[in-house]
């Protein structure tokens, strides 16, 4: 117990010196567990892969997942489409490394498990690139950590 209350009191401190004063304010009527929990900053939509990470995806999509998924990533008879309105609904407000975790432990659907992390990142960026989100300077990335920090949200919040 003491222990938890250290830790929500270190909590609402780094709340503090984040936010300003308003923070101050505001982390005292909430519980320190809604003062940790951060929206992640950031989108596919700010430019999280690289055009040439894009290219390469689509060479092993075209090998991988072509064959059920359609060579444009509309769906085939059985597999659902891979970029469009239906695909953005169902994993919007998810973060990357959900859909990244998907992708490399069940597809492609006869030999799940088979791609590597880069082969996998790579699909990805070719997938968001489909569905018109920008390129940036880098690619994006293989690992967990910082695949969690990056939301799939069906429409970029810019444009709305
Ligand atoms: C043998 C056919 C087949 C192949 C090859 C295949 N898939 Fe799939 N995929 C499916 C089917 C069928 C589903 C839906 C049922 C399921 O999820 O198991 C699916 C579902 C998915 C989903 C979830 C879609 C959603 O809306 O949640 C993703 C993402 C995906 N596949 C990506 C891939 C990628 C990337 C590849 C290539 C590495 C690939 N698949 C290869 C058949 C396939």
């Amino acid at each position: 117990m003491k222990a938890n209350l250290a830790i929500g009191f270190a909590v609402g401190v780094m709340a503090c010196a984040a936010a300003g004063a308003f923070a101050a304010v505001s982390a005292q009527e909430e519980s320190p567990s809604d003062a940790a929990v951060s929206a992640p900053a950031k989108s596919q939509w700010d430019g999280v892969y690289s055009s040439d990470q894009a290219n390469r995806g689509r060479s092993v999509y075209a090998q991988h997942c072509t064959s059920c998924h359609g060579p444009d990533l509309t769906g085939g008879e059985m597999a659902p489409e891979l970029a469009g309105g239906d695909f953005a609904a169902h994993w919007n407000n998810q973060t990357l490394d959900q859909l990244f975790d998907r992708i490399r432990t069940t597809m492609p659907l006869d030999v799940p498990g088979s791609l590597s992390r880069q082969q996998t990142a790579d699909i990805l960026a070719y997938m968001l690139r489909s569905s018109t989100a920008p390129a940036g300077a880098t690619d994006l990335s293989t690992q967990s950590d910082a695949l969690r920090t990056i939301k799939y949200l069906a429409t970029d919040p810019k444009a709305e």
